[in-house]
């Protein structure tokens, strides 16, 4: 029933096998797709482009000194550096056919390739390496893809996004498709976009990634949240890289 709406929902994405790169139909046209920072004042803008004052340089420069520590350190392999990388999360990884998001890739090559163990999701050092990682793809368009591989997860994260939850029964779309710049608390609701992640959120005093994000929306509308670094948030995650296809790379951003 849920695929069967989602099928109708993106016309023509599920329902037809025929190309390769599926192109689904969102609420909010193309032209009207507008980046969170579009709700931020000019200064926080202003602070958010500027390497010096921008607080999540910190964690950019700690990934820069992690990604070169070690005897077989991923600057060892990864020569060439890691431009264009992260706006091509999530992806596929070949090898176990499942979806995974940057934190998942590196986490991966720690397993894989490094014989070390995985770190935890939100930890500093993962952050970290994600924020070094993605500020090399600043600028440049998210830029995913739906295969027939991935067209479960896709729909699974639409799945998500369209159902409502918690004690106030609202869906995401319900909020970041249907009242974006509307105010809510006090705050500007935007589109609920993924480009500025990770992110340093003034409401955090910290650095997070957007599983944080993500977990702060549903406790937001009373939901027991998901687990960070689950399938189902990397399903999400998904979802809301191909809605934002187009949106430049902006992390490490400033939000509040
Ligand atoms: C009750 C309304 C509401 C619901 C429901 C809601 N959000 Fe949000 N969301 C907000 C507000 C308010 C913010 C902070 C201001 C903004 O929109 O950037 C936010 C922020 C975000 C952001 C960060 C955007 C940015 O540029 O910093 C993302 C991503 C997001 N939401 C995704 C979701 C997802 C996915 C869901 C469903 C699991 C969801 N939201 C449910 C109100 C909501
Ligand atoms: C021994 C070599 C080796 C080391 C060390 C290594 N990697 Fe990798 N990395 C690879 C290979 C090979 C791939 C391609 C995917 C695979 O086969 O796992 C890859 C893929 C990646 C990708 C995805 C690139 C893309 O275009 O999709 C990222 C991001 C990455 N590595 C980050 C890291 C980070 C961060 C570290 C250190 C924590 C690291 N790697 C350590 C070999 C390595």
């Amino acid at each position: 029933m849920r695929l069967l709406a989602a099928c109708f929902l993106f016309i023509g994405a599920a329902c037809s096998s025929e190309s390769t790169q599926l192109e689904p139909d969102f609420p909010i046209e193309d032209t009207l797709r507008v980046s969170g920072s579009t709700f931020l004042t000019p200064e926080t803008v202003a602070q958010q482009n500027d390497d010096f004052e921008n607080p999540g340089y910190l964690w950019v420069e700690r990934g820069a000194d992690l990604f070169e520590q070690g005897e077989t350190s991923c600057a060892s392999c990864h020569v060439d550096g890691m431009e264009g990388v992260a706006a091509r999360y999530p992806a596929l990884d070949t090898e176990t056919q499942t979806l995974i998001n940057l934190e998942g890739r590196i986490n991966l090559c720690r397993t894989r390739h490094q014989g070390l163990t995985a770190l935890p999701y939100e930890s500093d050092e993962l952050l970290s390496l994600t924020a070094y990682i993605a500020e090399q793809s600043r600028g440049l368009p998210i830029d995913v893809e739906i295969t027939p591989q991935t067209m479960s997860a896709f729909e699974r994260g639409a799945d998500y996004f369209m159902t409502r939850r918690g004690q106030l029964n609202l869906a995401c779309t319900l909020c970041h498709d249907d009242n974006w710049g509307k105010q809510l608390r006090g705050d500007t609701i935007s589109q609920g976009h993924s480009n500025g992640f990770p992110a340093y959120r003034f409401e955090w005093e910290d650095f997070g990634s957007l599983h944080r994000r993500l977990h702060d929306c549903d406790t937001g509308v009373r939901a027991e949240p998901v687990e960070l670094g689950s399938q189902t948030y990397i399903d999400l995650e998904f979802y809301l890289a191909v809605r934002a296809s187009g949106l430049e790379l902006e992390s490490p951003g400033i939000r509040r």
